[in-house]
């Protein structure tokens, strides 16, 4: 993890376009930030700006060829562990399209395949390849996998025509690229509890009540978090998805388990900083579970269940919670805001994201979502984003809410 350096690393990646030269500037503004600039290129970024410009700015070799470094045999892994954030600027379309591919044919691509830091992506091309459908679906690809995308400006290109494709003013790329930079470490020393995923309640040792939660957003929201320093705890329910990186995971199976964990979790660490509660803890349970198997009973006869309400996990914390910030969610179908706000009141949080699920377009199985985020005073909408741009969203409120 990028925790691990302690003084950052950038890694700007240039690639072969006419743009190139701006890459220069970049590396003085963020070096006048006390940021060490790594440079790797492509065969083609080397034909725009030699390497020796490069290795002058910022008195480092400048990596080329994935072989090329006698004290780093494998030099994409090592480039990719040095980085706390990798930026490509100016990014041309055709290392914008190997990289949704997932190719790696020259050192920069196989760095970025084999980096776990925030990968930012500046383009410049011309406004025909810019439009391109494949462009234009490798970085929706790249942004639902958590890549920034610092959008091309309008204006005159070096092709000679006008339309979109021209690098972002480096200005802003810079101010991207050290705002990712500060993200790195900005909950460092931090406690977050996350819960996720769905709750079983078992009726049988062969059947039990759940719902349909893949546990997505929160795992993400907890990678995040322990991406930027956090020390995570997360409590997930059942689901098919591997343990976040960098966290430390608690498998639990009913809501009573994970109300318990979650209250460890509280006292453990003597006070969280910030609980997010993001399960879709099952509201009842059987009153009484089976020790066997429940057998069929004649067609048509009716079968009587009798089911207790579970406990409110966020409400029984949030009763006793200190300084901890807390974070529900709330799925709703209808008045969407002012049911969230009646929760956030009802059960003490300090923030409900809102979502609307009756919206297909949206929700569990999309790789988009629209949050709401509700406190006592505000609503503020995100707008229609990728899951893992949401997350970050979040844990930047978060970070600003906690400091
Ligand atoms: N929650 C919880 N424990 C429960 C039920 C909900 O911790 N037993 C948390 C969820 O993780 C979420 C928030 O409370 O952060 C709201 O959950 P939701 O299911 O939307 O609300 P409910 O309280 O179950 O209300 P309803 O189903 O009636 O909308």
């Amino acid at each position: 993890m990028s925790s691990c350096h302690p003084q950052p690393t950038v890694l700007l990646g240039v690639t072969g376009c006419i743009a190139a030269y701006k890459a220069c500037e970049l590396v003085r503004i963020l070096q006048k930030q006390d940021v060490q600039v790594k440079v790797v290129m492509t065969p083609a970024g080397a034909e725009f700006v030699t390497p020796a410009t490069f290795r002058a700015l910022t008195r480092q070799e400048v990596a080329l060829a994935p072989i090329d470094d006698p004290h780093a045999p494998i030099h994409h892994i090592s480039l990719a562990q040095e980085a706390s954030v990798f930026v490509i600027a100016p990014a041309t379309a055709n290392t914008i399209n190997k990289l949704a591919a997932g190719i790696a044919d020259n050192l920069l691509t196989t760095t970025a395949l084999a980096t776990e830091a925030p990968l930012l992506i500046a383009p410049a091309m011309n406004v025909h390849m810019w439009r391109d459908e494949n462009t234009q679906l490798s970085l929706a690809q790249l942004r639902e996998r958590g890549a920034q995308i610092i959008e091309p400006e309008e204006g005159y290109l070096a092709c000679g025509e006008i339309g979109e494709g021209r690098l972002a003013p480096v200005e802003e790329i810079a101010a991207a690229v050290l705002a990712e930079l500060n993200r790195s470490q900005d909950l460092t020393g931090r406690k977050l509890l996350v819960t996720a995923g769905p709750t079983r309640e078992y009726l049988d040792p062969a059947r039990f009540l759940s719902n349909a939660s893949s546990g997505i957003t929160g795992y993400t929201i907890a990678e995040e978090a322990a991406r930027r320093g956090a020390q995570v705890t997360l409590i997930s329910g059942p689901t098919t998805l591997p343990d976040p990186f960098g966290c430390t995971t608690i498998r639990v199976t009913s809501a009573q388990q994970m109300l318990e964990q979650a209250q460890e979790a509280f006292t453990a660490h003597g006070g969280l900083d910030a609980a997010i509660f993001t399960a879709a803890v099952g509201d009842y349970r059987p009153e009484q579970a089976q020790q066997q198997k429940m057998k069929k009973a004649a067609t048509g006869s009716a079968t009587e269940l009798q089911l207790v309400a579970n406990p409110d996990i966020l409400a029984t914390l949030a009763a006793n919670k200190g300084s901890a910030y807390i974070v529900g969610f709330a799925a709703e179908t209808q008045d969407i805001i002012a049911e969230a706000r009646k929760k956030l009141h009802q059960k003490q949080a300090d923030l409900i994201v809102a979502n609307d699920i009756s919206d297909p377009s949206i929700g569990f199985a999309s790789a988009h979502n629209c949050w709401h985020l509700v406190t006592a005073e505000h609503t503020e909408s995100t707008g229609l984003l990728p899951k893992k741009a949401l997350a970050r969203l979040l844990v930047d409120r978060i970070v600003k809410e906690i400091q």
